[in-house]
C-alpha cells in the first residue's frame, strides 16, 4: 500500500512557529517518525509540504492510480480552498484531515473546514501524535479492507 502525506503553507516552520501553539517538533521529524512507523507495516509513504496551492492539487492528481490513501494537513487551506477539496474528490481517495491544534478553540474562521465533511475523518487538537494515529487508521482501513 502506498499512503500519500501531505502539509499545507506554513507548515515547514514547524518547530520554530509559534511553538506554544503548535509545539517544539520540525516537520523532518514528524516525517521520519512516520516512515518508520510506516516501514514497520510494510507501507510506503510519500510526503509533500507546499506554501503553494497548486502544487498540493497537482500532487493529488498525481496520486489518482498510486496512492490508496492520503493524510493531510491543509494547515490555512482548509479554512478557504474549494479547490482543494474538489482535487480530493475528483480522484476518490480516501482522506484524514489532521490539525495540530485544536481549531474549534481557536479564531472563528478556523472552526470552518472546506474539507471535513468528505473526508474519513478528522483529528485536531493532539498535536503530532494526530498524524501517528492517522497513520494507524489509515493502515488499518487498508489491511482490512474496510
Ligand atoms: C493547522 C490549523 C490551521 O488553522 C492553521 O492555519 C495552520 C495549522 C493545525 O495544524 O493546527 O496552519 O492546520
Amino acid at each position: 500500500f502506498h499512503i500519500l502525506l501531505l502539509n499545507g503553507p506554513n507548515l515547514n516552520l514547524l518547530g520554530t512557529r509559534e511553538p506554544e501553539k503548535y509545539g517544539h517538533t520540525t516537520l523532518a521529524q514528524i516525517v521520519s517518525d512516520l516512515t518508520q512507523q510506516a516501514d514497520q507495516h510494510h507501507v510506503k509513504l510519500s510526503h509533500l509540504q507546499s506554501n503553494a496551492e497548486f502544487q498540493l492539487i497537482d500532487r493529488i492528481h498525481e496520486a489518482r492510480g498510486n496512492v490508496d490513501y492520503i493524510i493531510i494537513n491543509p494547515a490555512a487551506f482548509t479554512h478557504t480552498s474549494v479547490a482543494l477539496r474538489d482535487a480530493l474528490l475528483a480522484v476518490s481517495i480516501p482522506f484524514i484531515e489532521v490539525h495540530l491544534t485544536n481549531v474549534h478553540a481557536r479564531e472563528p474562521f478556523r472552526h470552518h473546514s472546506y474539507l471535513s465533511d468528505v473526508s474519513a475523518g478528522v483529528i485536531c487538537g493532539l498535536g503530532v501524535d494526530g498524524y501517528s494515529w492517522a497513520l494507524q487508521t489509515a493502515v488499518k482501513r487498508l489491511t482490512h479492507s474496510n
